[in-house]
């Protein structure tokens, strides 16, 4: 049987033969291309060279590339779909082009010296033509000289048979796809190759990139006609080994058997399926992204791995675990990926304790979350904006778990009024923190300095007694009385006021040193930092230490000692918007 590492052998060997070299498999973060955060596939990093830049390694390339798909993330849970995969791709760089491409595509998959695919399974699409670029007839007769019987080819609009550019511009062309026909019953009259209902499984991608995509959306004729394949590793995989969806490939074998004992079952209940998929694409993906040196972050690629690695915590608790357990996962993905990729084992430690850190930062609110979104849910019947974004400012839910939940209990999610939400909120932290002062200081009069370290002793003892969700929504500080606002859907009882206060003058009273050090974003969340949602990752920011009481990112001005405050009173406690709750204080 053919499993995935003679499959990437074969196909090397194949295109070797024919006078590929192979070229490395480029890193999941492209280099110098801000247009895409993932490298998405295997002719991303060749873009100058479809261009017309002259490759060192010639005209006919061949590699297995490691790709990731944001766009199929929702998709992942059915039978083919996965973020993250392998695929295999050759190249010709203004060298050969439909004649020969087509030809060896065929060739490669059903001899029977290379993967014997039986050809009646076959079906293929071709480029239907539009007002822009002509139907792609040239291609359907290459496929039907090789044998491909005329009604198992068909011609489909440019949604469905054209691929690229990668941006908004760049290398692009019509392509021509291969399906393999699962057996499966069509979902209707209608179901033709292109259908999403899993009887079709697109395997293998010839595109024919003899256009350049302008800014003005025009279709410019490439000086040279490049090919650009792609063959999804996983789904050729479940093909050669008769499997009607990926899972059940040797790929994700050791995985299932790893989550099966934790689970500690023997078979996995039917209705648990669809989180034990989602599971096993969202650990490989993050191992891999995380090995790239990335964290788990709100923004860019950051923020698609703390989705993924949220996303399959979630879907842990629905089938019963409630420890920690990605890193016993990401470890399977190192060992099963060592001989292709030993740089994961090298990056083990830091992959593992990235993965514990992130798992300890969403279970505390995840149970909590989830309460929230039920009570909503039961109550209003849908989630409007603020609600989605509540549950992402205080509970850490990204807005794609928040809309998963809705499909499955039948609810909608307002999910363009959250993104509106979000910048509403960027913007006003960012003008916030675009003035000197930006913390809300009135000016930087050794009164108003005092309320500002009062603040953030504030902040966190709020923390503490109310809950780790407490975030600061605004601060507004003069040299009488600092104003803290920050979210909280209750009246906060006396009790707990008196709390928070004692708290405060008990850090007072110890006397505890203020410190300021410089560092980068990253750094300052791995330190346990408040996250300030516009900075950028990489950026530097200036982050105040108060002994081992609090540590927030904050530009100052500070006291240098707790103990230069004098006595922290609350004076008013009140509610000023759904969900954000204001107190004012002082210093006596
Ligand atoms: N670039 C093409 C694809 O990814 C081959 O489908």
């Amino acid at each position: 049987m053919i499993n995935s590492i003679k499959l990437k052998k074969m196909f090397l060997e194949f295109f070797k033969i024919n006078g590929h070299e192979v070229i490395t498999n480029a890193s999941l973060i492209p280099e110098n291309d801000p247009s895409a955060l993932f490298t998405s596939a295997g002719m991303h990093p060749l873009v100058p060279y479809l261009l017309g830049q002259p490759h060192p390694n010639g005209r006919r390339l061949v590699n297995v590339q490691k790709c990731l798909r944001t766009s199929d993330i929702d998709e992942v849970g059915d039978s083919f779909h996965l973020s993250f995969f392998e695929m295999l791709g050759n190249w010709s760089l203004g060298d050969y082009f439909k004649e020969k491409s087509i030809p060896w595509s065929y060739k490669f998959l059903t001899e029977k010296k290379w993967l014997g695919i039986n050809k009646e399974r076959l079906y293929v699409t071709v480029f239907a033509g539009d007002e822009k670029v002509p139907r792609d007839t040239e291609s359907a007769k290459i496929w039907e000289e090789l044998g491909i019987p005329n009604e198992k080819i068909f011609y489909l609009s440019r949604k469905d048979n054209w691929w690229g550019p990668v941006g908004n511009t760049g290398p692009c062309g019509p392509d021509t796809e291969i399906f393999y026909d699962t057996g499966k019953e069509p979902c209707g009259t209608d179901c033709k190759p292109g259908c999403s209902c899993g009887k079709y499984n697109e395997i293998w991608n010839n595109v024919f990139m003899e256009y350049n995509k302008t800014l003005d959306g025009e279709y410019i004729p490439l000086h040279q006609r490049n090919v650009d394949t792609g063959m999804g590793v996983e789904r050729t995989v479940a093909v050669l080994q008769g499997k009607d969806n990926v899972y059940d490939t040797e790929i994700f074998f050791p995985l299932i058997e790893k989550l099966k004992k934790l689970m500690d079952v023997d078979e996995v209940p039917e209705t648990q399926t669809r989180s034990i998929r989602v599971i096993c694409d969202h650990i490989r993906a993050a191992t891999f992204i995380l090995a790239e040196g990335i964290t788990p972050l709100n923004v860019e690629q950051g923020y698609v791995l703390r989705r993924l690695i949220r996303g399959a915590i979630r879907h842990g608790r629905m089938i019963g675990l409630d420890k920690e357990f990605l890193s016993k996962l990401s470890q399977i993905v190192i060992l099963s990926y060592n001989d292709d990729y030993p740089y994961l084992k090298q990056k083990e430690e830091f992959i593992v304790s990235e993965l514990v850190k992130e798992y300890n930062r969403f279970s505390n609110t995840l149970a909590r979350g989830l309460n929230r979104f039920n009570r909503i849910a039961a109550e209003k019947k849908k989630i409007d904006s603020k609600d989605a974004f509540l549950l992402y400012q205080s509970f850490g839910f990204p807005i794609e778990i928040t809309r998963e939940l809705g499909y499955e209990s039948g609810i909608d999610v307002d999910v363009n009024g959250f993104h509106e939400e979000l910048m509403k909120h960027q913007q006003v932290s960012k003008a916030g923190a675009d003035k000197r002062f930006g913390s809300g200081l009135a000016d930087t009069a050794e009164a108003t300095v005092k309320l500002h370290t009062a603040t953030h002793l504030l902040n966190e003892a709020l923390r503490q007694v109310l809950g780790k969700e407490i975030y600061q929504k605004g601060s507004n500080i003069t040299q009488k009385r600092l104003r803290f606002d920050f979210n909280f859907d209750r009246k906060i009882t006396d009790y707990e006021l008196k709390q928070v206060e004692d708290l405060v003058n008990k850090q007072i009273s110890k006397a505890l040193p203020v410190k300021r050090i410089e560092t980068t974003l990253d750094e300052a969340i791995e330190m346990g930092c408040q996250a300030v949602f516009e900075q950028k990752y990489g950026e530097k920011v200036s982050v105040y230490i108060i002994d081992d009481f609090s540590k927030e990112l904050c530009s100052g001005p500070h006291v240098e000692n707790t103990r230069e405050l004098g006595r922290f009173k609350i004076v008013k406690e009140e509610g000023i918007s759904a969900g954000v709750r204001r107190i004012r204080a002082i210093l006596e």
